[in-house]
């Protein structure tokens, strides 16, 4: 099965070069999804099925850079949705739980509606859309807070960060890690699983408790709340991802977001 992997230096598209054996993955240079030739790149390789794990990932900068992010989380997706139609190949796809506003007092499930609170969840809800309008056969991956031993990610920061730390106690999320995600991933292919899918580990957290998990008890961290760290993007309180359908066919529970963790340090 012949694979179109875009990202590839990215936290999930590094994990997942590494898990699939007929690829061809791609960086920015050899195809900007925020520049023109994506059709006739994809026309060229004529894959089975695209993964596209590459994305404007940069939630603060997206609020001044609202076009860029847009044309690779908003637009681009959707012309790699027209070719996979064309081609009749399967195109997998990642968005984020920070389509919800984080308005509700439970899990989110995929049903939801969204209501994203910034830019970035804005672009790549446009992102989602597109590729359902577009009719082609797709696997739409929700997730959340991703992180792993390589890229730039919360985990790294506070394994790096100089303590005492100030951490946002009141944003509730699932962590997850690439590798979690590119395993599972693969997983859903080749389960020939479709449509749209929350994929998280089990439980959830604060970025206050995941900091305490990362560093442990003993850490010097402090609580804070969000008003006390300003970002250019507000967050969603809770963006906490419920991940039974996931589980279902997976065919198995998914583990702790602790377990998760351990497995990466
Ligand atoms: N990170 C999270 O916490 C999180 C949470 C929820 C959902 N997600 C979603 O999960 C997916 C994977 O995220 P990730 O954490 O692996 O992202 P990442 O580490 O930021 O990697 C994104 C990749 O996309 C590439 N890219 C950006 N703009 C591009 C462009 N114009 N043309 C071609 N490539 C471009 C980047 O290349 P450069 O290095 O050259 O910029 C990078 O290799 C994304 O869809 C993301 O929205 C992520």
């Amino acid at each position: 099965m012949r694979v179109l992997l875009t990202g590839r230096d990215g936290q999930v598209g590094w994990e997942l070069e590494r898990l699939l054996d007929d690829v061809v993955a791609i960086d920015r240079t050899a195809l900007d999804l925020s520049g023109r030739g994506i059709a006739e790149f994809i026309a060229s390789v004529k894959p089975e099925v695209i993964i596209n794990a590459a994305a404007y990932t940069a939630v603060d900068k997206a609020e001044a850079e609202k076009d860029a992010a847009m044309r690779v989380n908003g637009i681009a997706p959707g012309i790699l949705a027209e070719e996979a139609k064309r081609l009749g190949a399967l195109l997998v796809h990642y968005s984020t739980d920070y389509v919800f506003d984080g308005e509700k007092q439970a899990p989110y499930v995929e049903d939801d509606a969204p209501n994203p609170l910034g830019a970035y969840g804005a672009s790549k809800l446009e992102g989602e859309r597109r590729i359902r309008a577009s009719g082609c056969r797709h696997l739409i991956v929700r997730t959340s807070w991703v992180y792993g031993a390589r890229g730039r990610n919360f985990f790294l920061t506070m394994r790096n960060a100089r303590q005492p730390l100030r951490v946002v106690d009141d944003q509730h999320g699932v962590p997850t890690s690439s590798r979690f995600l590119a395993e599972h991933t693969v997983s859903l292919i080749d389960k020939k699983v479709e449509g749209l899918l929350h994929l998280v580990p089990s439980g959830s957290t604060t970025w206050y408790g995941f900091a305490r998990q990362i560093l442990g008890e003993k850490s010097a961290i402090t609580p804070i709340r969000s008003s006390e760290y300003q970002t250019a993007a507000r967050r969603p309180a809770n963006s906490v991802l419920d991940n039974r359908k996931a589980q279902a066919l997976l065919g198995g529970a998914l583990p702790d977001w602790r377990s998760v963790l351990a497995a990466v340090r």
